[in-house]
């Protein structure tokens, strides 16, 4: 009886991708890249395949540009702590945007040099501001770093705006694909990003694993994030040498069941076709907007035309946590707070939102059952 509205924070699961998990546990399973026996080898070459299925989903032309992680976050993490090692200089700028998730704000606090974050506004429809942005890049930015998909209002961003520019000044760019990859697709080929990340669970499939891609360039240049089994060539007491490639970012056991559980969901959506889930979820979220808009008492947030599904919004004189307390005794589950994305929130002098977003199993009733519920809902916070 549920009506989940919640996907951009994490989406259910389906069926193929809880049994392959099921399956990895029950018959296939032994550790992989360190067993002699057939059990192991077998997981090993399904785990490696699983690679291969990722690197296709985002038109990768190669598997070896593709580290899993164990999450999004560690992505960013990872691309943050090596660069501040291997690549930035103290007082060189990284541009991001007030839409920006803390994944792609706090990361770089951490960073060991003396880094300038130069975020870029947005207008009035919750759409970066290209001028802005571009007025921004000089001889001192040593990174773009932009999400793909706003998870607050939805807003696309189109990075074929600052192709030029990223190429005369010779810029890298990182993508945070969080909430594009699950509902669009990817061409990585045509965005040619230095870095893109995104987490298997908001791709219907398991949580404690992100996938990180990344250029070659920086596959050989970056010294390694963590340390252990498996990224290694040779180990001395009080030194060691390392493997290339994806492997020297790949230490210790890896999240296994995850990655083949991840590789059965993106079966599932090659199946059903990014394009036409695309299409599904922006009826229906067109189809709750309009409803929406008739509300005379609501604030909504970010009316781009260039969006996914997602909608924040604000019910006047109440609280976003009430409205989400209430939606849940209807069982509609929405997310609702600052969606971490504080430095948003504070730039739109807001505290929180309440946040409706759509995955793939959403339907046409559901809408109109969340705005009965909605409209109910006002009448005893009034
Ligand atoms: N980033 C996720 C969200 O927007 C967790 O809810």
């Amino acid at each position: 009886n549920l009506v989940f509205f919640d996907t951009a924070a994490s989406a259910l699961k389906v069926d193929v991708m809880i049994e392959a998990t099921k399956n990895c546990y029950a018959y296939e399973y032994s550790n992989i890249h360190r067993g002699m026996y057939e059990l192991s080898a077998n997981l090993s070459k399904k785990y490696e395949d699983s690679r291969i299925t990722v690197s296709q989903f985002i038109n990768s032309t190669s598997n070896q540009n593709i580290i899993f992680t164990k999450n999004a976050t560690e992505g960013i993490n990872l691309v943050s702590s090596c660069l501040s090692n291997n690549y930035f200089k103290d007082n060189d700028e990284i541009i991001i945007s007030y839409l920006e998730h803390h994944a792609n704000i706090v990361p770089w606090h951490l960073s060991n040099k003396k880094i300038n974050i130069v975020p870029v506004k947005i207008n009035q429809f919750g759409e970066i501001d290209y001028q802005d942005l571009i007025s921004k890049i000089n001889s001192k930015t040593k990174l773009i770093s932009l999400t793909h998909m706003s998870n607050v209002t939805g807003t696309l961003i189109d990075f074929t705006r600052i192709k030029e520019l990223r190429k005369k000044y010779n810029i890298p760019l990182l993508v945070d694909g969080c909430q594009y990859v699950p509902h669009k697709k990817l061409d990585i080929k045509d965005l040619d990003p230095d870095f893109y990340v995104f987490s298997a669970h908001k791709l219907y499939g398991p949580s404690g694993l992100g996938i990180l891609y990344i250029k070659d360039k920086w596959l050989d240049l970056f010294s390694p994030y963590q340390g252990g089994g498996s990224m290694i060539k040779d180990v001395e007491i009080n030194k060691s040498t390392y493997a290339s490639g994806f492997e020297k970012f790949e230490a210790g056991t890896p999240p296994i069941a995850q990655v083949i559980g991840l590789s059965a969901s993106l079966d599932f959506l090659n199946n059903l076709d990014l394009d036409v889930i695309f299409k599904h979820e922006m009826f229906l979220h067109d189809y709750m907007l309009e409803k929406l808009k008739s509300f005379n008492d609501i604030d909504i947030y970010g009316n781009s035309k260039s969006k996914g599904a997602i909608i924040s919004f604000n019910i006047k004189n109440a609280h976003y946590n009430d409205v989400a307390l209430l939606l849940d005794k209807k069982n509609i589950a929405i997310r609702s707070g600052h969606h971490c994305a504080q430095p948003l929130m504070k730039y739109l002098d807001l505290k929180g939102t309440a946040r409706a977003s759509f995955g793939v199993y959403n339907s046409q009733n559901d809408v109109d059952y969340f705005i009965e519920s909605l409209k109910s809902i006002i009448k005893i916070l009034k």
